[in-house]
């Protein structure tokens, strides 16, 4: 076989939790637990000593960020006023994580999509924001699940860490040291979101997704020609989850609100909607893109006005849902899963010659860029 070193997306695949939560519903637990705290803290409230919480609304939530819906791995306990987190019993050690079984089950997909064996893929890299446990490493439970030869490693980089793994796959194409890599994304993110919190508790949802990078001389006829991927990061404290192995080292601490993910949401949308549109255009003036001929961008799936804006500053003109899809209002926020969703539900009326934009951003902040090209 005659390596061409020039890497491809072979095939995607997703899985999606079956159990989903309405806005309605969700504002109905919120509200209850609302009162539940009010009345409790009657007294203080009345004495001033402290402030009452306030009721969320559907409204405000499909307003501010146009999400609708969220798939989630365990919605009773969520909804529970008295719980308001997934309830998701521990494994024993010899039994399959819950984060590896939902990442398994996307790659599958991506494998049979693309005909290709297990032991023909040469690594698994679990990109995702948060990982089960620190070590054995959550790519390395996948790959022995999968039945794959070779090594694994898990990586994170927030929302952005799909991208970030696309192109690292894309590295080990270019330079020979793999032929056949999955990028798989588990993200179950209702258990590092406060659900009690007005601000973010309709932001997330879980899912799995799953990216096949490979050779373009053993990928599929019909698949997707990676042009370039261009990774930023910069620092920003306005996301933030400070959640860690050194929280059990300071106790008073530990199960302090900032253990969960935490967000200056409208600071965010305003320093990222510029970093994110001038990155992707700097990118398409190096590949010699001309941005307004992208057929269709799938952007990172966390608000419908910053995708707007974004999709605006690229292609020069409001962008349509062909253009530019949502799958934000049924999967809400899925981290890094959210632009590979949007691609994998998003590509197949695409033909031969035309050229895409897949997109992350977030925490850190971080951003990814892979442009594609659909093959004659
Ligand atoms: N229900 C009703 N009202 C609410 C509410 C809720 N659940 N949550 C907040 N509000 C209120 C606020 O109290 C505020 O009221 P005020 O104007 O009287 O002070 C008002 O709504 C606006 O709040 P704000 O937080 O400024 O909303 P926003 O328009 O910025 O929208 C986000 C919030 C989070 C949806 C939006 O900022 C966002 O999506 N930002 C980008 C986040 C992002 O990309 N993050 C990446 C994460 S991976």
């Amino acid at each position: 076989m005659n390596w061409t070193n020039r890497p491809v997306i072979a095939a995607t695949g997703l899985y999606t939790p079956p159990e989903s939560i309405s806005n309605a519903e969700l504002v109905e637990s919120f509200n209850e637990y609302v009162a539940r705290y009010n009345e409790a803290h009657a007294d203080a409230i009345g004495m001033g000593d402290i402030d009452p919480l306030q009721p969320s609304s559907v409204e405000f939530i499909e307003k501010a960020s146009g999400i609708k819906a969220r798939h989630v791995i365990d919605k009773a306990s969520i909804l529970d006023p008295e719980i308001m987190c997934p309830r998701i019993a521990e494994r024993d050690n010899d039994q399959l994580s819950i984060m590896a079984e939902i990442g398994v089950k996307a790659a599958q997909q991506a494998l049979e999509a693309a005909g290709r064996a297990p032991v023909d893929v040469d690594a698994v890299l679990c990109a995702a924001s948060n990982m089960q446990r620190p070590y054995p490493a959550m790519a390395i439970e996948i790959q022995q699940a999968l039945g794959i030869d070779g090594f694994g490693f898990d990586m994170n980089v927030a929302c952005s860490s799909a991208t970030f793994g696309i192109q690292t796959a894309a590295d080990y194409v270019r330079a020979g040291n793999a032929r056949s890599v999955l990028v798989v994304s588990p993200e179950i993110t209702s258990g590092h979101l406060n659900w009690r919190d007005r601000d973010s508790h309709f932001i997330f949802g879980d899912v799995a997704t799953a990216v096949l990078v490979e050779d373009a001389a053993i990928a599929p006829e019909n698949h997707w020609e990676i042009l370039g991927t261009k990774l930023k990061t910069v620092f920003s404290n306005n996301i933030r989850n400070n959640f860690g192995f050194l929280n059990r080292a300071a106790p008073e601490t530990a199960s302090d609100p900032d253990k969960l993910f935490v967000q200056e949401g409208c600071k965010v949308f305003k320093e990222v909607v510029p970093m994110v549109s001038a990155l992707i255009l700097q990118e398409t003036e190096r590949l010699q893109i001309d941005p307004h001929s992208l057929r269709r961008l799938w952007l990172h799936q966390a608000n419908a006005g910053m995708n707007r804006l974004i999709a605006h500053r690229v292609l020069g003109h409001e962008a349509d849902g062909d253009e530019s899809p949502t799958v934000l209002d049924t999967y809400a926020n899925t981290s890094s899963a959210g632009s590979i969703i949007a691609f994998h539900k998003h590509n197949s009326d695409l033909v031969g010659g035309d050229t895409g934009l897949i997109c992350s951003f977030g925490a850190g902040y971080s951003v990814g860029t892979v442009f594609v090209r659909k093959t004659d």
